[in-house]
C-alpha cells in the first residue's frame, strides 16, 4: 500500500512536471502511457502538442529517432502527427521493477533542423502473476515434531510493481498446519503434531496472491512427508491364540502362526517374535519363526502325557518395545493307543463241576486315549462255554455259559479281543489259559457187557483165565481203575477160593484146579472200582465155562469090575439065539464122546457064543444053546469111553447055562482059573456090592417115605452122567444147564433091567447126585449098618453067607 501510494504520488509528480516542462520547456514533451499496448495505438498527437503544421510534417520528413541505442517503440503518423506504438512495449522487460521507467525518443524535423525530445512514461499493468520458484516443495517433518515449530517457504515473486506485486497468501485448509509470517518468507506453523501412522503424507496448496484487479495469484504444492518415530508397540492380532494339534504330528508341523504388527515403520516396525516365559521342556517341543511367527513342533507331542500347552510369545520391533500375547495349544487325541487287557484274577484251574454262570475270572481293560477313542468292547470270538459280562467300569467277569467237561475239553486258550471305537479301531487280544480240574464224575466203565472164560478142566491153579478191562476216563486216581471180585459163593464156598482178579490189570487166575465132573460152570462178579473219593464203580459178571477132559475111565456099575465079584447070570438052556443074556451097565463122569462108551467081549469061553451091543452093553446069545456048550461061560467085556486118548475098564461076566441054581455045581467050580483067594475078595466084592445096592434100594425107600415133598438138593447145576449108551452119540453134555430131565434118566435105567433077570436096578440116577465114584465106593460098613450089623468089619465067612443069602434073593 505504501509503495503504491508512493507510487501514485510520484507519478502524478511527474505527470505535473511534464506538462509544466513541455510547456514551458522548447522542444520537449512527455507522454505517459501504459505498458503493452497495442502496436499503432496512439500515444498522443505530437504536431498539436509540439504546434506543429501537420501538412508539413512529411516535407519536413519528421521522424523519430531512439536516443542511443535505444529501440524504436514509437512511429510518427506523418498525415496527422499522432505518434503510435511502434513496437511491443513491457515495461518489466525494459525497466524491471523499477518504481519508474522512461523511454528516450527523438523527433527530428529538417528544414530546418529540429529536434525534440520525447520521454515516454511507461506505466506498469498488472500482467503478471505471482510466482513460487518451484512448482512443489518438499519437506520431511517427524512425526514426533512439537506443536509451534516453524517451517519457512520461499516467497512468491511477481514481476508487477506496486500493488501489482505479490499481497497475500493463502494456505488450504488442513489440521495440521497454519500459516505464520517470518521475516523474508512465509512460514508454515504446525498447529497440531502429526502422526505418521495416521496421515503420512500432506500435500497443501499455497497460493499467493497480487493487488491487481482482477487479482492474479500464483500456487505451490508443498510436499509434507511425515517422518516416523518408534511411537507404537508391535499389536498382535489376538491376545489369545488358540490351535490344535494332532498328537503326533509330523515333526515341522506349523501349530499356528502369531502375527503382530507395528504402525511404525523401517526399524521401527520391524517385528521380531520369541517366546516369552516357558518352561524348559515346552521351549525344546516347540520353535519360534523370529521373522514370520510360525511355531512349529520340534517333537512328537503326545496326548497321553500332556494335552495341552501354554506358551507366551513376544513380539519386539527394532528398538525394543515389546508385546506379549499366549497361545493355547490344545493337542487333540489320536487313537494311537491299542486297549491293554489285564487279567486282574483267574481261578486256574476250574472244577468240572461248577455250575453254568461261575465267574472265573475277573479281566479290566484299559485304553490310554480319550473320548470315544478309549471306549473299549470286549469280546470273546471262539466258541468256548466262556462269555464276557461287562461289571464295573472297565472291568468284565469271566463266566462259564455252559457245564464243563474235563473229559471233553481240558484245557481252554481263551482269547479275549478288545477293540476301541477310534477311526480306525485298535484292538489287542489275550489268551487266558484255563484248565479244568478233574471231578470223580465218571465210573469205570468195562469194555464189554459181559465175560465169559473157558478153562479146561484140572488146569493148573494160577493159571490165567481171562481178563476183563473197564476204562474210567478221569483223571489219575479218579480214573485209576482197580479190579476186584465182589464177595459170593459158589458151590457154597467163597469165590476167592477159586478165582482171583489182579487189581492193577484185571487179569482173572483160577486159584484152583477145576473139575468138570464137580460143576461145569459158575459165574462171578468183578467190580471196577476207581480210587477217587467217594469212588465210583460198576460191575460185571464173568461167566466161567469148564471143559471137560477125558480124566474119567468108565465105571463098571455091573458086574463088579474084574476081580472084585463074582457074579453069574443063569442062561436057561433053552435061550435061543437073540436072547438078552445080561448087560454091562457102565458109567462114564466125563462128558460127551468121553463119556460116550462102547462095550466090547475082549475074551470068551465060547468066542461064538455071546455077543455084546457095541453101545448097549446088553449081552445076548448068538445062537441057541446047545446040550454041548459048557456049562460056565465066562467073558471078559472092557468098556471104552470115546475119549482121546480112550479110557477103558473091564469086567468079567460069568454066565451059567442051567435052569436050576441047584444044577450049579460047587461055587469053587464057577472059579475060572482064579486063586482060591482071589476068588474069595471077588465074592466078598460082589457080596458088598450087590449088599450095596440093595441097602441103597432101602435106604431111598425110606427117604421117599421120610421127605416125600422134600427135593433133594442140587449142589451145583451138573449132574452126574448117566449110562451115555443109552444117550444120541451127539450128545454133548455141556449145555446151559449139564442137566438131563430126571424122568428121562429115569426111564433110561428101567429098561437097563434084564428081561430075564429079577434083578431091577431101579435106583433113579436122579437122586444119584453125589459123584458116582462115591457112590460106587461106600464101605462095608455101611451095609453092616443097614443090616443092624455093627460088629466090625465082616469077615470072609460071612461074605460067604450073604453070598448064599443073595443068591437065594436072586433066585425067589
Ligand atoms: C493253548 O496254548 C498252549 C500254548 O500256546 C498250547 O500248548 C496248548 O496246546 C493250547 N491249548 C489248546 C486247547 O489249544
Ligand atoms: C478227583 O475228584 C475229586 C472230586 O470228585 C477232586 O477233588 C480231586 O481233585 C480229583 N483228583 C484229581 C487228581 O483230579
Ligand atoms: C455191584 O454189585 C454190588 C454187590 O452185588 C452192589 O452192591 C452194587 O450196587 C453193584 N454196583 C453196580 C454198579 O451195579
Amino acid at each position: 500500500l505504501k509503495m503504491a501510494i508512493s507510487g501514485l504520488a510520484l507519478q502524478s509528480w511527474v505527470i505535473l512536471l511534464l506538462i509544466f516542462s513541455l510547456h514551458l520547456a522548447n522542444g520537449d514533451i512527455s507522454y505517459s502511457f501504459p505498458e503493452e499496448m497495442k502496436r499503432g495505438s496512439v500515444i498522443g498527437n505530437i504536431a498539436k502538442d509540439l504546434g506543429l503544421e501537420t501538412s508539413r510534417l512529411s516535407s519536413r520528413k519528421a521522424r523519430i529517432d531512439t536516443d542511443g541505442s535505444d529501440k524504436r517503440y514509437c512511429d510518427i503518423n506523418l498525415r496527422n502527427g499522432d505518434l503510435t506504438v511502434a513496437e511491443r512495449i513491457d515495461r518489466e522487460g525494459l525497466c524491471g521493477d523499477k518504481a519508474s521507467c522512461v523511454l528516450k525518443q527523438e523527433l527530428m524535423l529538417e528544414s530546418p533542423l529540429e529536434l525534440h525530445r520525447i520521454s515516454l512514461h511507461v506505466q506498469d499493468i498488472n500482467d503478471n502473476s505471482p510466482q513460487f520458484n518451484k512448482e512443489s516443495i518438499h519437506i520431511d517433518i517427524s512425526e514426533n515434531t512439537v506443536k509451534g515449530a516453524r517451517f519457512p517457504i520461499e516467497e512468491a515473486h511477481d514481476a508487477d510493481i506496486g500493488k501489482y506485486s505479490v499481497q497475500t497468501y493463502n494456505l488450504q485448509r488442513n489440521e495440521n498446519f497454519i500459516l505464520g509470517v517470518g521475516t523474508n518468507s512465509v512460514e508454515l506453523v504446525l498447529n497440531k503434531e502429526l502422526d505418521r501412522e495416521n496421515l503420512k503424507e500432506i500435500n497443501l496448496l499455497l497460493t499467493a496472491l497480487d493487488g491487481g484487479s482482477p487479482q492474479k495469484s500464483g500456487t505451490v504444492v508443498i510436499h509434507i512427508t511425515v517422518l516416523d518415530a518408534n511411537d507404537n508397540v508391535p499389536v498382535f492380532s489376538q491376545a489369545v491364540y488358540k490351535a490344535s494339534l494332532p498328537e503326533n504330528s509330523p515333526l515341522g508341523t506349523v501349530v499356528l502362526t502369531v502375527s503382530a504388527t507395528d504402525a511404525d515403520e523401517g526399524l521401527n516396525g520391524d517385528i521380531t517374535y520369541d517366546f516369552g516365559h516357558i518352561s524348559e521342556d515346552i521351549k525344546s517341543m516347540f520353535t519360534i519363526d523370529h521373522k514370520t511367527g510360525d511355531i512349529k513342533v520340534t517333537t512328537t507331542v503326545d496326548f497321553e502325557t500332556m494335552s495341552s500347552f501354554e506358551l507366551r510369545v513376544t513380539a519386539k520391533d527394532g528398538l525394543g518395545l515389546t508385546s506379549y500375547a499366549k497361545v493355547i495349544v490344545d493337542v487333540s487325541d489320536i487313537n494311537d493307543n491299542a486297549p491293554v487287557i489285564y487279567l486282574k484274577s483267574l481261578s486256574n484251574p476250574i472244577p468240572e463241576n461248577v455250575s453254568p454262570g461261575t465267574e472265573v475270572g475277573i479281566i479290566n481293560v484299559q485304553d490310554r486315549d480319550s473320548e470315544t477313542n478309549k471306549q473299549v468292547r470286549c469280546s470273546i470270538q471262539q466258541n468256548v462255554p466262556f462269555k464276557l459280562v461287562p461289571s464295573i467300569k472297565n472291568y468284565y467277569s469271566l463266566v462259564t455259559t455252559g457245564q464243563l467237561d474235563r473229559e471233553l475239553v481240558s484245557d481252554y486258550n481263551i482269547t479275549i479281543t478288545a477293540t476301541d471305537e477310534g477311526s480306525p479301531p485298535l484292538s489287542s487280544s489275550k489268551t487266558v489259559q484255563l484248565s479244568v480240574a478233574d471231578i470223580n464224575d465218571n465210573p469205570p466203565v468195562f469194555e464189554e457187557q459181559s465175560y465169559s472164560a473157558y478153562v479146561t478142566e484140572n488146569n493148573k491153579p494160577g493159571s490165567t483165565l481171562c481178563s476183563v478191562t473197564a476204562r474210567d476216563p478221569d483223571w489219575r486216581q479218579n480214573g485209576t481203575v482197580i479190579y476186584s471180585l465182589l464177595a459170593g459163593e459158589v458151590n457154597g464156598a467163597p469165590v476167592s477160593s477159586y478165582l482171583s482178579v489182579n487189581g492193577d490189570t484185571g487179569v482173572i487166575h483160577a486159584v484152583r484146579s477145576f473139575d468138570y465132573e464137580q460143576f461145569r460152570s459158575f459165574k462171578v462178579h468183578v467190580m471196577a472200582r476207581d480210587n477217587g473219593s467217594p469212588p465210583l464203580s460198576s460191575n460185571v459178571t464173568v461167566s466161567v465155562f469148564i471143559s471137560d477132559v477125558n480124566d474119567n475111565s468108565p465105571q463098571i456099575l455091573y458086574p463088579a469090575p474084574e476081580g472084585n465079584s463074582f457074579m453069574t447070570e443063569l442062561v436057561p438052556k433053552a435061550a435061543h439065539g437073540g436072547s438078552l443074556v445080561s448087560k454091562v451097565i457102565a458109567v462114564d463122569a466125563d462128558s460127551g464122546q468121553n463119556a460116550w462108551l462102547s462095550y466090547h467081549i475082549v475074551k470068551s469061553t465060547d468066542p461064538g457064543l455071546f455077543t455084546i451091543g457095541l453101545h448097549s452093553g446088553e449081552i445076548r446069545t448068538q445062537r441057541d444053546i446047545s446040550e454041548s456048550d459048557s456049562m460056565k461061560q465066562n467073558l471078559i467085556v472092557s468098556v471104552k469111553d470115546n475119549g482121546q486118548p480112550s479110557l477103558s475098564a473091564t469086567c468079567s461076566m460069568y454066565l451059567l447055562i442051567s435052569d436050576n441054581l441047584a444044577e450049579v455045581p460047587e461055587l469053587k467050580d464057577i472059579s475060572y482059573d482064579e486063586k482060591n483067594s482071589k476068588l474069595t475078595s471077588y465074592l466078598i466084592i460082589a457080596l458088598v456090592s450087590v449088599s450095596t445096592f440093595f441097602l441103597t434100594f432101602i435106604i431111598i425107600i425110606l427117604g421117599v417115605r421120610f421127605c416125600r415133598r422134600r427135593k433133594p438138593r442140587l449142589l451145583f447145576d451138573g449132574a452126574v452122567a448117566i449110562p451115555s449108551a443109552y444117550l444120541p452119540p451127539n450128545y454133548a453134555d455141556v449145555d446151559g444147564t449139564g442137566t438131563l430131565r430126571s424122568a428121562y434118566n429115569y426111564d433110561a435105567y428101567l429098561t437097563t433091567g434084564s428081561r430075564t433077570s429079577d434083578f431091577k436096578f431101579v435106583t433113579s440116577y436122579n437122586d444119584n447126585t453125589l459123584p458116582a465114584d462115591q457112590t460106587l465106593r461106600k464101605s462095608p460098613s455101611d451095609f453092616a449098618d443097614v443090616f443092624g450089623d455093627s460088629d466090625g468089619s465082616p469077615e470072609v465067612g460071612t461074605h460067604f453067607i450073604s453070598l448064599n443069602l443073595l443068591w437065594l434073593i436072586l433066585k425067589v
